[in-house]
C-alpha cells in the first residue's frame, strides 16, 4: 500500500457533507480499490460555525480555502462549493500545481472550461467531472472513453430534475405551473429562486459540456440556445395529453444534416407518449445517446441528491487517486473537430400549433398556403370546437426553426386567425 493521498475539500454543504461521509464509511475499500488510503486534509466552509449533516473533525474546518488548495501536501482537490467565483480561482490554482481536481461545477465548466483544462494540461494534473452532468448517471466518461471509437449523432435527455418534477406533476394531476412549482419548492426540489432550473440555464450549462464530449469541440453555455418552461399553461399540457405526447425540458445537441455544424438547444418540447423519455417521472433524469455504430443507448438515473451526486465525485475520485499513483493522466479535453454551433434558425425540428380561428369558409385554404408559402409542410389538422370557440391543431413535418417562427409571424399577421394560442416543437418521432 502506498503512502496517504491528501484531500482536501471545497464545500461542506449537500454534496461535500456526503463526500466526507463516504471517504469515511468506504476508507478501506477505497484505499483497496485505489493502492493507497485516502486522508482527508482540510474542508473548506463559508461558516465555521454551521451545523452539518455528518460530523467533521473541526480542525479540519477553515475558510482560506485559498491557503488550503495551495498546501504543498495537498495531493486532490475537490471542489463542491458551485458558482463562478472564487471557485474558478481556486481550482485553477490547484491544477497550476499539478494537484488534480475533481468538481460537480456544471455552471463553471458551461461557462469558462476552457480555462481549467488548460490550467490541468499545463499543470499535469487530472480535471474530472462526472457529477456535473445528471448528478449519479455516467454519462461523462461513457462519452469521453467507451464511446469515443463510435461517432455520436444526437444526445438528447432530460438533465435537470426540477423541471421534470414540475412538469410531470402538470400532467399527471393537470396542475398550473405555478402550483407544481410551488409542490416543488415544499418537497425540496425546487430552489427558492428556482431561476437556473426554470428558465433552464442549468440545462443549458449541462447541454453545452456533453455537446463538447459528444462532437469533440468547444461548446459554452452562452452559444446554447435556451427557452424556459414558465410559460407553459396547463392548456398545453392538457392539449398534448390529448394528442398522444407529454412536454418535457429537452436539451438537444445534434449534428447537422451536412455534419458540418452542430446545434445544442434547450427548450420544452412535446414527445409521443411511447417515447422512452416519456417514461422518466418526477426528478429523474435520462439520456439518449445515439451513436452510427453503437446505435441508441439510454442512461437513467438520480440527476441530483446529496449521495447520488456524491457517487459521481466518488468515482472520479478514485481515478485520479489511480491516475496519480501511476503517475499518469486522464484524457485531456479533445476539442480537434472545432465544430461550429449553429443558430437555432438552422436547427431542423418540427411543430405543434393550436389556433383560434374565425368559423368562417377558406379559413383552412388560408392557413395551408401561408405554411405552404415558407416551405412547411403540414403532416396532420384537426379542428376541434366551432363558432367562436374554433381551432385548428396543426403538427408540421420536419422545416428549419428559421421557416417555423417565420409561419408562426406570418399566422399572427392572418385575419382569419384570432390568436396562435400555443405553438411548441415536437421531438422524438421522426
Ligand atoms: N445538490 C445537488 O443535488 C447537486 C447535483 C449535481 C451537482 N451539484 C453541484 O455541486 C456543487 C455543490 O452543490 P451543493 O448543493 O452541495 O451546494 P451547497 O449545499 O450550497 O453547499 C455549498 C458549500 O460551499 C461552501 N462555500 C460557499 N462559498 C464558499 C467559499 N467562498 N469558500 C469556502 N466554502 C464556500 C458552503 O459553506 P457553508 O456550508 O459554510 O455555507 C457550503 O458548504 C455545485 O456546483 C452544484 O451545481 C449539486
Amino acid at each position: 500500500m502506498s503512502k496517504p493521498l491528501k484531500v482536501a475539500l471545497l464545500g461542506c454543504g449537500v454534496v461535500g457533507s456526503q463526500v466526507i461521509r463516504l471517504i469515511h464509511e468506504q476508507g478501506a475499500d477505497l484505499a483497496a480499490r485505489i493502492g493507497a488510503p485516502l486522508e482527508l486534509a482540510g474542508v473548506a466552509v463559508r461558516r465555521l460555525g454551521r451545523k452539518r449533516d455528518v460530523e467533521v473533525d473541526p480542525a479540519l474546518l477553515t475558510t482560506d480555502a485559498e491557503s488550503l488548495v495551495t498546501r504543498d501536501d495537498i495531493d486532490i482537490v475537490i471542489e463542491v462549493i458551485g458558482g463562478i467565483e472564487p471557485a474558478r480561482t481556486l481550482i485553477t490554482a490547484a491544477l497550476s500545481r499539478g494537484k488534480s481536481v475533481v468538481t460537480a461545477n456544471k455552471a463553471l465548466l458551461g461557462e469558462d472550461g476552457a480555462t481549467l483544462h488548460e490550467a490541468a494540461r499545463t499543470g499535469h494534473g487530472d480535471l474530472y467531472f462526472e457529477a456535473s452532468v445528471a448528478g449519479a448517471i455516467p454519462l461523462l466518461r461513457p462519452l469521453r472513453e467507451s464511446l469515443v471509437g463510435d461517432h455520436v449523432n444526437r444526445v438528447l435527455g432530460i438533465v435537470n430534475g426540477t423541471t421534470n418534477y414540475i412538469l410531470d406533476k402538470m400532467d399527471s394531476t393537470g396542475a398550473s405551473f405555478t402550483d407544481a412549482l410551488e409542490e416543488a419548492q415544499t418537497l425540496g426540489y425546487a430552489e427558492a429562486d428556482p431561476t437556473a432550473d426554470v428558465e433552464g440555464f442549468d440545462a443549458a450549462a449541462k447541454a453545452a459540456i456533453l455537446a463538447g464530449h459528444a462532437f469533440h469541440s468547444r461548446v459554452t453555455a452562452e452559444q446554447v440556445h435556451r427557452e424556459g418552461i414558465t410559460e407553459i399553461t396547463a392548456t398545453d399540457v392538457a392539449s398534448a395529453k390529448e394528442m398522444g405526447y407529454v412536454i418535457k425540458l429537452l436539451a438537444i445537441c445534434a449534428r447537422s444534416d451536412d455534419g458540418r455544424s452542430i446545434g445544442v438547444r434547450v427548450h420544452p418540447a412535446m414527445i409521443p407518449r411511447t417515447h422512452p423519455l416519456a417514461g422518466v417521472r418526477e426528478a429523474y433524469n435520462a439520456v439518449f445517446v445515439e451513436a452510427e455504430s453503437a446505435g441508441e443507448l439510454m442512461f437513467y438515473g438520480k440527476g441530483a441528491g446529496g449521495a447520488p451526486t456524491a457517487s459521481a465525485v466518488l468515482g472520479d475520485l478514485v481515478a485520479v487517486a489511480r491516475n496519480r499513483l501511476a503517475g499518469t493522466r486522464g484524457p485531456d479535453e479533445s476539442t480537434y473537430a472545432s465544430l461550429k454551433v449553429h443558430p437555432i434558425g438552422e436547427t431542423v425540428t418540427r411543430c405543434h400549433v393550436a389556433l383560434d380561428v374565425a368559423d368562417k369558409p377558406g379559413v383552412l385554404a388560408t392557413v395551408a398556403e401561408l405554411f405552404a408559402k415558407h416551405d412547411v409542410s403540414i403532416q396532420t389538422v384537426r379542428q376541434e370546437g366551432h363558432g367562436d370557440d374554433a381551432q385548428l391543431v396543426i403538427v408540421t413535418h420536419r422545416a428549419t426553426d428559421a421557416d417555423l417562427t417565420a409561419t408562426m409571424e406570418g399566422l399572427r399577421e392572418l385575419d382569419v386567425v384570432r390568436a396562435v394560442a400555443s405553438v411548441m416543437r415536437v421531438e422524438g418521432d421522426e
